[in-house]
């Protein structure tokens, strides 16, 4: 694989074919964090109007830091996984006391917040603070699993670390950002659990999947 390359032809698609989202309208750490939590459970066309209703309602962190949890619970009214906008809170809360309001930039200050696992941490660093941290969720391990012929099992926990560091060797340092969200837009409009589409690829010529016709078995996935 070349990586610049692959960098290059990834981000230069997801520059021109990425979907128009509210949580893409500015790089605010707390909507990314918002979002990205929404995100977690619940697939994008569900969240948009959620989205834009909590971040009319709670416009900025420390707007949501200081709201009842009854009135939070309220915005979050039929996306379930309640823990999620709980810990949301208990952690808002955290980084008004302790960061001044702003959300910390040390990777480790994030992932010591309520509820910022790996993923989400990621995810903040790289969309809010173009820092080159890996944001793999099940989606990227698809997109990746394909593209590296990556053949180790994405239910076993022990996985995404594998994929995280496949992520470190071939991150844009220059825009980390377009990077990890061209991997999720990527497993979302093209690189499908289902016939994807790779002849609408545009890093098919970096698939080894795709060249060896592969493609449909991967990931795999053992039941359990
Ligand atoms: N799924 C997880 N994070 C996402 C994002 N930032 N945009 C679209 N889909 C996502």
């Amino acid at each position: 694989i070349n990586i610049p390359q692959f960098q290059q032809d990834l981000i230069t698609w997801f520059e021109k074919e990425q979907r128009i989202l509210p949580w893409r309208e500015n790089t605010d750490p707390y909507r990314i964090w918002v979002s990205e939590i929404m995100l977690q459970q619940t697939k994008v066309d569900t969240v948009i109007p959620y989205f834009n209703r909590f971040i009319e309602k709670f416009p900025t962190l420390e707007d949501l830091a200081y709201a009842s949890e009854q009135e939070v619970l309220k915005a979050w009214e039929g996306l379930g996984y309640y823990s999620r906008v709980r810990n949301l809170q208990a952690a808002v809360r955290e980084v008004v006391e302790k960061y001044d309001a702003k959300v910390p930039t040390d990777v480790d200050a994030l992932a010591s917040l309520k509820g910022v696992g790996p993923y989400t941490k990621g995810a903040i660093m790289s969309i809010a603070f173009s820092k080159p941290e890996p944001a793999v969720d099940g989606n990227v391990m698809r997109v990746l699993s394909r593209i590296a012929d990556i053949e180790e099992d994405i239910a076993k926990a022990s996985t995404r670390k594998i994929f995280e560091n496949v992520v470190r060797q071939v991150i844009s340092q220059t825009n980390p950002s377009a990077f990890n969200q061209g991997l999720m837009e990527l497993g979302a409009l093209i690189c499908t659990p289902k016939n994807p589409s790779c002849l609408l690829c545009p890093v098919q010529q970096h698939c080894i999947a795709f060249q060896k016709g592969k493609q449909t078995e991967l990931p795999i996935k053992s039941r359990k």
